[in-house]
């Protein structure tokens, strides 16, 4: 029998950051370990949390104060608060928080929507953390980057997350790119990754 499941397309089209909850979202159910490795106005973290309820775990970063409290306020709102935990620190130091292996992870670049678009994330950084993401991540476990290109530096970022991303063993990690191609230039891109196996 044929069983495999289609793809819904429709309802996230044009939306970078659905796609991307879209991705990690399959992979996880109840009980799953999950990052948000930029909590920023929370609403991956409510997500991610909403999926694995209050047998799971999220873990959620940010280097804002002010993005951990807008965060902290919605999870309240749907009573979701306490499976999560807010972490004020840099992703890139996700191994100091985190040592159990995570089932997804996902990644919203750039500064924080109506915030201070001084405290933006960086290239040397979101690579690091990208890295313990990948070293913390299961096998068929996921990470999602939505990554934008139209801001002062994000140049850089981009270059720097998708060399790296392109880098990736294939026999390890299955890595894709999603463009809008009937966009801007400077609309954001996604890269999704999906662990195959674990490194011996
Ligand atoms: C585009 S926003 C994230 C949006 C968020 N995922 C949401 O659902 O609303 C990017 C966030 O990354 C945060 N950020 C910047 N550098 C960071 C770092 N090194 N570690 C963790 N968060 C960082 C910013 O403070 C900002 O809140």
């Amino acid at each position: 029998m044929y069983n495999k499941r289609p793809v819904n397309f429709a309802g996230v089209r044009g939306n970078a950051v659905l796609l991307a909850q879209q991705f990690v979202g399959e992979v996880l159910h109840k009980g799953c370990v999950a990052v948000d490795a930029t909590a920023g106005n929370g609403y991956d973290t409510l997500f991610l949390a909403n999926i694995v309820g209050e047998s799971g775990r999220v873990y959620a970063f940010d280097i804002q104060q002010a993005a951990l409290d807008i965060t902290a306020r919605r999870l309240k709102q749907f009573g979701l608060e306490n499976n999560v935990k807010l972490i004020h620190d840099g992703h890139e130091n996700m191994n100091l928080h985190i040592d159990s292996p995570v089932d997804a992870c996902t990644f919203n670049l750039g500064y924080l929507p109506g915030g201070d678009h001084n405290s933006i994330t960086g290239p040397s950084t979101t690579v690091k953390a990208l890295q313990i993401a990948l070293d913390l991540l299961k096998p068929g476990g996921r990470i999602s980057l939505v990554v934008y290109t139209g801001h002062p530096g994000a140049g850089e970022e981009s270059r720097a997350v998708e060399e790296m991303a392109a880098q990736l063993n294939p026999s390890l990690f299955g890595v894709l790119k999603v463009t809008f191609i009937n966009r801007s230039l400077s609309a954001p891109f996604l890269i999704f990754i999906e662990r195959v196996k674990k490194e011996k």
